[in-house]
């Protein structure tokens, strides 16, 4: 993959809810023509042939242009938030982003491929030799080259880190602390907690927090959250939440667990039958 200015490819894995084949195909068919009919480019499904609900949505644009404006296209638009509906969806290339240090860093941290220290350009140029005694990190401190990286466990722990997020809980009030972690589409996490208020009704949720913090940052498109509190049964969404992690996040998986172990897994469309959302206004 070329992150130059000139790849004007985008790939996205497309994990479907099982039994939705005929919607997607409809979905899939309505896409390609669009983006004929407007001329931003050319779409092409890939199913994989080992996992099957697995496929790869390819999108060869035109130019950088026409992909932007097939992103801002309400058409389009409307067709994504129903594939949200019934798929998981994770960006794995986006060919039309310009490269851009930090990005390629994150997405890089995705791919499990992180700067290795022994390739740094000045350590090339000058041997600075290597930490001793209590200078040298051991442990959870030592840097990872890609062949360790290679050897971690699985997708990120948005358990653990819904975890650590509780720790920043501010709930004088109800002395009940939630921490929140949600994925975005491109594999960053976004952490939330509650925050209370003397008020009582100005409080926000952790969940809450975590989207805002996240569409704050840019991000437009969700996979998972992970909700932790420090109890025995677990702490599903409260209303107002499921209605805005519906609302940004389409169908969301949920996972809720406290402080030891996870307690259970849901489809937000699950948790919030029958939704208000835009599409009835
Ligand atoms: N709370 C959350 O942050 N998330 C939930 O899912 C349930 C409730 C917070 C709000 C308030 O600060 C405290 O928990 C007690 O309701």
């Amino acid at each position: 993959m070329s992150s130059s200015d000139d790849t004007r490819l985008s790939v996205a894995l497309v994990d479907l809810d099982p039994g939705h084949d005929a919607d997607f195909q409809t979905l899939t068919t309505a896409f390609a023509a669009i983006l004929i009919a407007k001329n931003y480019g050319r779409a092409e499904v890939i199913r994989d042939e080992a996992l099957p609900d697995r496929y790869y949505a390819v999108r060869h644009w035109t130019d950088a242009k026409a992909a932007e404006q097939c992103h801002a296209d309400p058409d389009v638009q409307a067709i994504t938030a129903k594939l949200y509906q019934i798929a998981r969806v994770t960006h794995v290339v986006n060919g039309v982003r310009k490269a851009e240090q930090l990005r390629l860093l994150l997405d890089d941290r995705r791919a499990r491929v992180e700067a290795d220290r022994r390739t740094g350009f000045d350590r090339r140029v000058r041997d600075v030799g290597s930490p001793t005694g209590t200078e040298r990190r051991s442990g959870r401190d030592r840097r990872l080259g890609p062949r360790r990286l290679r050897d971690r466990p699985g997708p990120v722990d948005l358990v653990e880190a819904a975890r650590r997020a509780r720790e920043f809980a501010d709930a004088g009030y109800s002395h009940f602390r939630v921490g929140a972690a949600l994925e975005a589409a491109d594999g960053t996490v976004v952490t939330g907690c509650n925050i209370e208020n003397a008020t009582y009704g100005l409080t926000v949720c952790a969940e809450r927090v975590a989207m805002f913090k996240a569409l704050s940052d840019g991000h437009r498109a969700f996979t998972r959250i992970a909700v932790v509190a420090d109890t025995e049964a677990p702490t599903p969404p409260c209303g107002a939440c499921r209605q805005i992690l519906w609302e940004f996040g389409g169908n969301l998986e949920v996972v809720l667990a406290n402080l030891k172990e996870e307690k259970g897994h849901h489809q937000l469309k699950d948790l919030l039958p029958l939704p208000f959302d835009a599409r009835l206004l």
